[in-house]
This record gives structure tokens, sequence and C-alpha cells, in this order.
């Protein structure tokens, strides 16, 4: 059937992200690029030319996903079959064995090399199959065209891949070494987003408070950032424990635009447990470093994520996650059941547990993480604050934004999105508030 059916002369456009923010603004600049190409974005369902499958590899579930999600495209009839372009991370790691299982795909290209789709496009059209999963050591970010609108609420990637060797993660191998964009080039993308209408700016990185440029740490980059006119917001994410560093902490008590919320993963409760996930740090000096960050900004929200079942974890390992969750108090959290990736080193450790006591753990942690989560929300009732709305709600006049606290509002409004409005949160379910708009009495 391949290749006489395929659509040579794509017109269309639509890129899928999954997995990670740093997925997401992938996709988002894989877009740019694509329509700096003449190419018209469409909505995934809409029956694209070229479809862009833009994966994570982070769990089995998700790499499976990818076959499934390139059947779907294949098989969704019409006059001819789009092109498939497979990018993000199961690309990279998995190039090869795509190309074999799907011989429907057109392009491979990795999370470093897709600033190349613009030529890899054309080979394809050409009626080519072509890979591209290089990691150059020249950046993509120089090759990329402008920032276009993308709501109110933007993402930017200011460090790339990981150095610190997980035992069960796949991050370092799918997108390489630690590298930290320099500041100028991260303050120009900052301002082109402001332009484009960026209120709230997240500043993004595998580790993303390790990003340095020289002398200068995130903290610099905060504080540059809060000097930007037109910029109201600034949150960033994912930071790793070992990289909190006092200047960091000190900006959540200092600039004002620095929101208070800290997703900070610590993945077990069990010292035993870190120390085979090469984690390099301890519950205790966990804990010890929420300390300082709740001195520095009292009402911060906390987040993390958690993997149950990682191999040997016994029962009363685990509880000690239940004990660390209990005695952090978490606004919000995500948690996983330890998926064994190829490639990694805990993938052949001894002890792998099984997967029904893997779904136990996981129930019982979620079912405490999602009480802390709803007690957070229940005790948010009352409080005043601003919301950047960024969608329609529901209902007509509805509006969703996100509190301070990164919590989804709703409110009737006839403000707009994009506005930052200050509402009373007058009640909370588990994942949502209804907020009231406070309209400012006429002087
Ligand atoms: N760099 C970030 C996030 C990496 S991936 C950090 O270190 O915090 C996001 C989350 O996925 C991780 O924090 C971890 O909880 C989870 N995760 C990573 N590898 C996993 C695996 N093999 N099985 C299950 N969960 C995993
Ligand atoms: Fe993966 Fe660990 Fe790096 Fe996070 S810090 S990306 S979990 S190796
Ligand atoms: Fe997934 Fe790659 Fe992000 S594996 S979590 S998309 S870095």
């Amino acid at each position: 059937m391949w290749p006489a059916m395929k659509n040579r002369t794509p017109r269309t456009f639509a890129v899928k992200s999954s997995g990670c923010q740093m997925n997401v603004y992938d996709g988002e600049r894989m877009g740019e690029l694509l329509a700096a190409e003449g190419l018209t974005p469409v909505s995934e369902g809409a029956g694209a030319d070229l479809v862009v499958l833009n994966t994570c590899h982070i769990r089995e579930k998700a790499a499976e996903k990818v076959y499934s999600e390139i059947g779907r495209v294949l098989n969704r009839g019409g006059a001819a079959q789009p092109l498939i372009a497979v990018a993000g991370c199961v690309a990279q790691a998995e190039g090869a064995e795509i190309a074999r299982r799907a011989p429907g795909v057109d392009i491979v290209v990795g999370p470093q090399a897709y600033h190349n789709l613009p030529e890899l496009v054309r080979q394809a059209k050409a009626g080519k199959r072509v890979f591209d999963t290089d990691m150059p050591l020249l950046s993509k970010f120089g090759a990329l065209p402008a920032r276009r609108k993308q709501g109110p609420s933007a993402f930017l990637t200011v460090q790339e891949g990981c150095d610190k060797f997980c035992t069960y993660c796949v991050v370092p191998y799918t997108r390489g070494a630690e590298v930290s964009r320099p500041f100028a080039a991260i303050l120009d993308e900052a301002k082109a987003l402001i332009d484009a209408g960026a209120k709230e700016i997240t500043l993004l990185g595998q580790n993303v408070n390790a990003w340095a440029d020289g002398e200068r740490g995130l903290e610099h980059l905060i504080r540059a950032l809060d000097a930007l006119p037109g910029l109201a917001r600034i949150r960033y994410t994912t930071s790793h424990p070992n990289d909190m560093t006092e200047g960091l902490i000190r900006a959540h008590a200092e600039v004002e635009k620095l929101m208070p919320y800290l997703h900070l993963p610590v993945q077990s409760g069990s010292d035993r447990v870190l120390k085979a996930m090469n984690r390099s740090h301890t519950s205790e000096s966990y804990l010890r470093i929420l300390d300082r960050v709740r001195a520095a900004r009292p009402d911060i929200a906390l987040s993390g994520d958690f993997i149950v079942g990682f191999p040997g974890e016994t029962d009363a390992e685990f509880e000690e996650t239940l004990r660390l969750v209990e005695a952090v108090n978490y606004a919000q959290a995500f948690s996983f059941k330890y998926s064994p990736r190829p490639g990694t080193p805990a993938a052949e450790m001894d002890g792998q547990v099984a997967p029904e006591v893997m779904d136990d753990r996981l129930q019982r942690l979620q079912a405490l993480l999602n009480a802390q989560q709803h007690a957070f929300n229940q005790a948010s009732v009352g409080r005043r604050c601003e919301i950047l709305l960024e969608r329609p709600g529901r209902k007509p006049g509805q509006l969703v934004g996100k509190s301070p606290w990164l919590q989804s509002v709703h409110l009737e409004t006839d403000a707009s999105i994009g506005d930052i409005v200050e509402v009373e949160l007058v009640s909370a379910g588990p994942n949502s508030l209804a907020g009231a708009h406070l309209v400012k009495e006429a002087a």
C-alpha cells in the first residue's frame, strides 16, 4: 500500500504532543517552523496532510501508545494518507524500531534535531523516508523562527537534557547532556513572547534550577524577567532538590512576580530506595529544603513526583513514602507506577515488584495525595487573589484561569482571556475552584 497512496504535497499540518511541558514547547516550535514554510496549522482531527506525533518515552505505556497512534492516523480514511513524522523522545530512543515496525512513517526526528524539520519534509515530499536523531553541538535554538502568539501563559525552555542519571529514567538518553541556553537569547525570547501577548512565562528544563550562564544562576534570570514590563507572572519547572540554591530560595521571598508554587520531585520517602534510584538526596535533606522554602514564602504551594514499586521497594519502605507525604502536605502531586525502561540500570535490578502490589501502593498514595489537594483547595476558600484568565469555561459567560498557587479557577465574568482579575475564591472541589469576580467600586 505504501507509498503509492501518500499525499506528497502537504498544505496543512497538525502537531500532537504528549509527555512533559518541554515536549509541548518543542511542539509549538515545530509548528512555528512548519508555518514559516507556508503550511497551515489545523486541529489534529481535521485530516492534516502532515501529522507530527511528538512523543514521550518516560514510561512503557506512553511509548507503546505511539504505535497505535501511527495506526490510527494511517487508517483514518480520506483520499490519501498523510505524511507522518514521529518526533520527540520515542523517536530518539527507538528510531530504528519505529522504521521497522511502522513502514508508514516518513520522518523520524529527535528532540535536538527538529530544527531540520523543513528539510526533512522536503525529502519526504520527494518520496524518501528520512531520519535525524543527531544531537548536534550547536543547539537547535539558533535555527528556529520567531515566537508567535501562544496565549497568555507561555512556556520557555531555558535548559535541556539531564546529567543526573536517576537509575529508572530515560531522559539523560533521550534528551542528552545538560545544556543551558545563553542568558541573552532567553531574554530575547521572553520579550518576543510578551510582545505576542504572554502575561506569564514558565521557564522550563528537566533540571531548570541547574540553569547557569557563567556565574549567573536561575535566580538571576528570574530577576531579569521580573524587570520586563508587561510580564505579570513567572514560574519555573522542573526542579531537582540538589539544585535548590540559597539564591533561588531568596528569590521566592523577594521577587513579587515569582508565583508561590514549587514543583520539587522527591520520588520516594525511603532513603534506601532513594540511594538505589541515585537521587543523591535523602528524605530528611528534602524536608529541610522545603523548610527553607516555606520560611522564604510561607504561602507556597508544594508539588512533587512519586514512583511506587521501584525494584526492591518493601511495604515498610513504601510506608515511608506515605509518612513523607504526610509531613509535607502537598497542594498537588503526580504519582506513577515504576515502569522498567530499556537501557536503564533499574530495569536490570533484582526485586521487580509485582503489578498488583504496585496497583495497591499507587491507590493508597493517590488517595492520600488527592485528600491533601482537596484540603489545600478548601483552605483557599475565602482567599482573595488574582486570576490570569486563560480559556473559556464549560458554561457560557464562564472563563477559567489560574490562581497564584496554580489552581484552576472558573468564574463568571465579562473580562477577556489574557486579563488578570481580582477574585474571591468561593468554593472548592478536588481539582478546581469557583471564584467571584470582585469588581472595583467606581470612584
Ligand atoms: N526531570 C524531572 C522530571 C522527569 S520525568 C525530575 O527529575 O523531577 C517526570 C517524572 O516521571 C519523574 O519525576 C518520575 O516521577 C517519573 N518517572 C521517570 N521515569 C520513570 C519510570 N521509569 N517509571 C515510572 N515513573 C517514572
Ligand atoms: Fe530523569 Fe532524574 Fe534527570 Fe529527572 S533528574 S530527568 S528523573 S534522570
Ligand atoms: Fe517524556 Fe521526553 Fe519529556 S521522555 S517526559 S517527553 S523529556
